[in-house]
Formats: C-alpha cells, structure tokens, sequence
C-alpha cells in the first residue's frame, strides 16, 4: 500500500517520513526536497522556484508533478508521498498519473497552528542526510552539526516567521477540499500529530497497519 502524508507545515511528515522509511523500508518522496535540490543547482529554473518558496507560496502544479514522476516509480517498492498534493488539482493528477489503481491511504497530520510555529522556527535540517532536528526537542550532539554525517545545519529560509504563517494561511485555504476528496474516496485517516515524535509514530504504524 502507498501512504500519502498531508498536513500543515511543520506537523511532522518529514520527520515520520524518515522513520518510516530507514524501520519499514518505504521510499520517501518529498515534493519540497525535490523542490530544494532543483534550488541548489542555481539554474534559472532554481532561481524561479527558490523566489516562490521563499515568499511561501506554491509552486506550479505541473512543474512540481514533472519533478514527482521523474523521480517514483512505484514499480520498486511502497511509497510515502510528503507535500504532494497540496490541492484537489494535485490530487487528482496524483490519482490519474502516479496511483492509477495501486491502493494508498492518506493520512491527515491533525496539529494546533500555535504550536506549529514554534516547532518551525526552531527547525534545522542536514541537507544531505535529510536529518530534521530541533534545537528545543532534538538538538544534535554537537550544536550546528549533523550526528549523522558532520555536515553544517541549515536554517531553511522559508523557516522565518513571516513566511511560515503565509505557507499556514495557503494550507488552512487549501486543506478542506482535499479532506472532502479523500474522505468521499475513504481514503483518509487521522493521525494526532500533537504528541510526542515516538507516540505519533506507534500510532501511525497502527493506522497503517
Ligand atoms: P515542504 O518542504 O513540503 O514543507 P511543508 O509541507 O511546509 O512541511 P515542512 O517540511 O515545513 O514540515 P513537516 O511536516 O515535514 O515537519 P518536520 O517533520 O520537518 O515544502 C516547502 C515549500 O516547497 C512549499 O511552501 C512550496 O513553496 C513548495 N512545495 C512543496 N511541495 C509542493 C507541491 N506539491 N506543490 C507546490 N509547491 C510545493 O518537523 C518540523 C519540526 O518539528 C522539526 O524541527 C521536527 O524536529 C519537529 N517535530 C516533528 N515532529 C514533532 C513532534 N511530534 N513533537 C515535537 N516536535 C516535532
Ligand atoms: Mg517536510
């Protein structure tokens, strides 16, 4: 079965993501990591996309979805969809282009926006290793370095207050319609993303199950 997470920024996907993925061996597709490594080429292209992300907003949705099929191919195992969809158009070219008729769930991080924002601003991520740390709940080891690999930490430029509430003013806009698509679909399950990292994730492997 294919998992897809949608939730606001900060609830936790990439985090349960990466746990998902080194316990259970799912692969995991992030539509933003994607999105960030094109950034990093500094092509024209990157230039583009790093302005949209940077003021908050979305990205193309067909842009986004050539970036998503060049890099799945459900053929090679069980996926784990973070950050795509955002929107019902995203969801049906998921549906169309991607799923056809394999079986997936979706599953719905549930959080408080109040706490999200703190759990942002206080995010740091290892580029390579894919590593999200919290300087309040996880810290590394050593402060600015990742356990894993020693690469400098980095404070995402789309982490900064004014920016972390326009991205939660698109998700509350966009969320809804997704949730009736899915719920009429009976794909959509709730997860309590408020807990403690170890308890969303027994949850979650209860819910997929
Ligand atoms: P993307 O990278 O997908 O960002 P996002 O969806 O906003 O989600 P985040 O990565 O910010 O949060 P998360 O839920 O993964 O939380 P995490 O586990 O890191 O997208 C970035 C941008 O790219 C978008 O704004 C858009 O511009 C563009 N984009 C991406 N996909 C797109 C698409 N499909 N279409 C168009 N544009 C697209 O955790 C956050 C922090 O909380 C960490 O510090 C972590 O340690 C901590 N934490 C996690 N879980 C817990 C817990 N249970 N308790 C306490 N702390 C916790
Ligand atoms: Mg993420």
């Amino acid at each position: 079965m294919q998992l897809i997470f949608i939730g606001a920024p900060g609830s936790g996907k990439g985090t349960q993501a990466n746990r998902l993925t080194k316990e259970l061996g799912y692969n995991h597709i992030s539509t933003g990591d994607l999105l960030r490594s094109e950034v990093a080429k500094e092509s024209p292209l990157g230039t583009k996309i790093k302005d949209i992300i940077d003021a908050g907003n979305l990205v193309d949705d067909e842009l986004v979805m050539e970036l998503l099929s060049k890099n799945c191919s459900l053929s090679s195992g069980r996926y784990i969809f973070d950050g795509f969809p955002r929107n019902v158009q995203q969801c049906k070219m998921l549906d169309q282009q991607v799923l056809s008729s394999q079986n997936y769930k979706v599953i719905l991080f549930k959080i408080d926006n109040e706490v999200i924002v703190e759990r942002i601003i206080n995010r740091r991520v290892a580029a390579d290793s894919g590593k999200i740390y919290n300087l309040i709940t996880s810290p590394p080891l050593s402060p600015g370095v990742c356990d894993e690999t020693g690469e400098v930490l980095v404070h995402r430029d789309d982490d900064k207050r004014d920016v972390v509430e326009k991205r939660m003013e698109i998700f509350d806009k966009t969320i809804n319609p997704m949730i009736d698509y899915y719920r009429a679909g009976g794909k959509l399950v709730e997860l309590d993303a408020s807990l403690d990292p170890n308890e969303v994730f027994n949850k979650l492997t209860e819910l997929i199950e």
